[in-house]
């Protein structure tokens, strides 16, 4: 066999690069980022094949290969991740007023009714995708509806463009009207039908989605620990303590459990490849059962203030003495923004109410390998370096005239990457590769 550094380079991009080659929580900043300020990044068949300075690299490539320089004022980056994000919210994103209960039955619940039409699916998949691959996101951790044909139509979606996501059909039997319900029953044969169907196949990855506690019963809950301990390198994902009245809500429907975490980690929900969205309200001993059962957390910034949710503690979570894995999500529609800078703005911003500061190189690792690590895929995406699959984002420092003019008086990267996170957006990104293949440009393809 192979491996994946030996493959041929078909293609290459030359400019500054930013990567993380390690935890940069764990093992600091010093030890684990990587800046080349002229690099060359050749890949082919998918995969990453030469990083390094471009004076190094480029004798090593191949007579006549091409190399697109987008030159000193870019950034190459790994692509971006989000580990939580509802692709049928999308039309719904910035509906206003309500806090999370009240905005799941005012908002949310009629527009995902819309999903048992497929080519209603279909479309906002489209939508959906066009608009995270203009943000720099390659891979993503999705809910779709309780309806099957809307996990079809996301799937073949990102199929089509190479993607690496996961991504499953929502679990809910209570507390949601009529029209959203399935039963404990349909519920796993429609997901145990999908994962036959879709897990492993290219580059895409089943997850197990009960929507939260409060909408499944615990028999439900129970049916998918062990659909999961069936198909045990699927994801789960689910929502935990994001808004207090939630937390009281399934305190008096789960009235025998110790907390909210433990409903999902009585009914083995807690391991590696569970992706918890937001856990703001968590406390300490559900912390430590995150730690020590594998158990990630999507810190979701935009949402929790739009939602007056509350502002997550990272710094909390990632204590040194019980680290928890913590991912970026968007958690569009509650969610205000695809774009990912935008969304580490907002993590600064939580950081602040926290007392705790949020830099731009941790900022860029959690929104690449960190999240990357949170999933459970860091030896695959997240990172640049020779067999990685070759997923990237190159942004353009100096996208708006305010930014051009603020960049000429920062000092260093960590100056100029801090930029980009709090006044940068869309505009910032010019190009996206998914295996390599060029699949936004802000030129035009
Ligand atoms: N909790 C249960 N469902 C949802 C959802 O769709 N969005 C958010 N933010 N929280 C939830
Ligand atoms: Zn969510």
């Amino acid at each position: 066999m192979t491996s994946q550094s030996q493959k041929i380079p078909r293609h290459a991009i030359r400019g500054p690069v930013l990567t993380f080659k390690g935890d940069a929580f764990k093992d600091g900043i010093e030890n684990t980022m990587v800046y080349e300020s002229d690099a060359i990044v050749a890949f082919g068949e998918g995969y990453i094949t030469h990083f390094g300075p471009a004076d190094k690299i480029k004798p090593q490539l191949p007579a006549g290969i091409t190399i697109k320089n987008y030159g000193p004022d870019s950034l190459i980056s790994a692509g971006f991740l989000d580990s939580h994000v509802h692709f049928p919210q999308t039309p719904m994103i910035g509906a206003y007023g309500e806090q999370l209960l009240d905005w799941l039955n005012k908002y949310t619940f009629p527009t995902e009714r819309k999903y048992a039409d497929k080519a209603i699916a279909t479309s906002v998949a489209r939508e959906f995708l066009d608009e995270c691959l203009k943000n720099g996101i390659t891979t993503n951790c999705v809910y779709c509806t309780v309806f099957p044909q809307s996990v079809d139509a996301l799937f073949e979606e990102a199929e089509r463009l190479g993607m690496r996501i996961a991504a499953g059909k929502v679990l809910m039997n209570r507390n949601a009207p009529d029209y959203l319900l399935d039963t404990t029953k349909t519920g796993y044969d429609d997901s145990k039908m999908l994962i036959n169907k879709w897990h492993g196949r290219n580059r895409l990855m089943y997850a197990i989605t009960p929507r939260f506690a409060p909408t499944s019963t615990p028999d439900q809950l129970e049916s998918a620990g062990e659909l999961w301990t069936e198909y045990p390198d699927c994801y789960m994902q689910t929502h935990v303590s994001e808004n207090k009245g939630e937390v009281a809500w399934v305190k008096e429907l789960f009235p025998e459990r110790k907390g909210y975490l433990d409903v999902y980690d009585y009914h083995k929900l807690c391991r590696p490849r569970a992706v918890f969205g937001h856990g703001i309200h968590l406390d300490d001993e559900e912390m430590q059962c995150m730690h020590r059962t594998g158990s990630a957390i999507s810190h979701c910034p935009t949402s929790n203030f739009f939602l007056g949710s509350g502002f997550f503690n990272l710094h909390r979570a990632m204590q040194k003495n019980r680290p928890v894995r913590v991912g970026l999500g968007t958690d569009l529609g509650a969610g205000t923004s695809f774009s990912i800078l935008q969304t580490l703005n907002e993590a600064y911003k939580a950081a602040q109410l926290n007392n705790n500061k949020l830099d731009a190189a941790h900022a860029f690792y959690l929104s690449t390998r960190g999240t990357a690590h949170a999933m459970y895929i860091e030896d695959k995406v997240g990172s640049i370096a020779p067999g990685m699959e070759a997923d990237m984002v190159v942004l353009n420092m100096k996208s708006t005239p305010v930014i051009e003019y603020r960049m000429q008086f920062a000092k260093n990267i960590e100056e100029a990457l801090f930029i980009q996170m709090i006044m940068g957006d869309d505009r910032a990104v010019r190009s996206t590769y998914v295996a390599g293949e060029l699949r936004y440009s802000n030129e035009g393809l």
